[in-house]
């Protein structure tokens, strides 16, 4: 998606080797008309697919997840990282173990809002490693939902997480494909 990938260029700070910062439009301060036009390529990517529910994980699935919602139709819903008040009794759950934070958090999402009979597309800021999706597939397996597919907004490439989850035979769109974060550049696969 080359208007993300100006953005990146633009915005974005690599931080290291394996790191890169988005805060700008992404992570912390969003960008309500990119993330509109976010939502329209995901919808365009997937636009052979009927999605009946998008599923990601707070906090910053939470944008580009709903702008597809609003585009599509579909209900969002994100998995929760810790218990709330209210968020208790019939939940699915996961372990998620981040190896850039070096600790596992279990995510939840109740029952209520996702069944067997739910289509459902994932989406989430950043491929990495891939756990936060594999966490995300659990949940979905364990409601017996269909998964129809993954949206991402950044894949770093250069990690193992979109292999991984390729050779399972998941489909994976991701709107920027980073190959290399090495001496302070970023490099996108074509
Ligand atoms: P994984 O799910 O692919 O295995 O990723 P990992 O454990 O490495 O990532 C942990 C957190 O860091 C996730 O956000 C993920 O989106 C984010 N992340 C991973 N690599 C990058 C990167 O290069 N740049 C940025 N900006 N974020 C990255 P999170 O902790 O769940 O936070 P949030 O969703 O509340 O923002
Ligand atoms: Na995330
Ligand atoms: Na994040």
């Amino acid at each position: 998606m080359q208007l993300l990938k100006e953005k990146i260029l633009k915005e974005g700070k690599v931080l290291s080797d394996t790191v890169l910062k988005v805060d700008s439009f992404l992570n912390h301060q969003i960008d309500p008309l990119l993330m509109k036009e976010i939502g329209e390529e995901f919808a365009n990517r997937y636009t052979d697919e009927v999605i009946t529910k998008i599923l990601t994980i707070e906090s910053s699935g939470i944008a580009p997840a709903t702008m597809l919602g609003l585009t599509i139709g579909a209900p969002v819903v994100f998995a929760r990282k810790r218990k709330s008040l209210t968020l208790s009794g019939n939940l699915y759950s996961s372990n998620v173990h981040s190896f850039t934070k070096n600790e596992s958090n279990e995510i939840s999402v109740s029952k209520e809002f996702l069944s067997a009979d739910d289509n459902v597309l994932i989406i989430d800021d950043f491929l990495a490693n891939g756990e936060a999706v594999k966490g995300l597939l659990d949940i979905a397996e364990q409601a017996g939902a269909n998964v129809v597919g993954v949206g991402i907004v950044i894949e770093k490439g250069f990690q193992q997480g979109g292999m991984l989850l390729r050779e399972q035979g998941i489909r994976i769109e991701s709107l920027a494909n980073i190959k290399s974060l090495a001496n302070g550049q970023v490099e996108f696969f074509d």
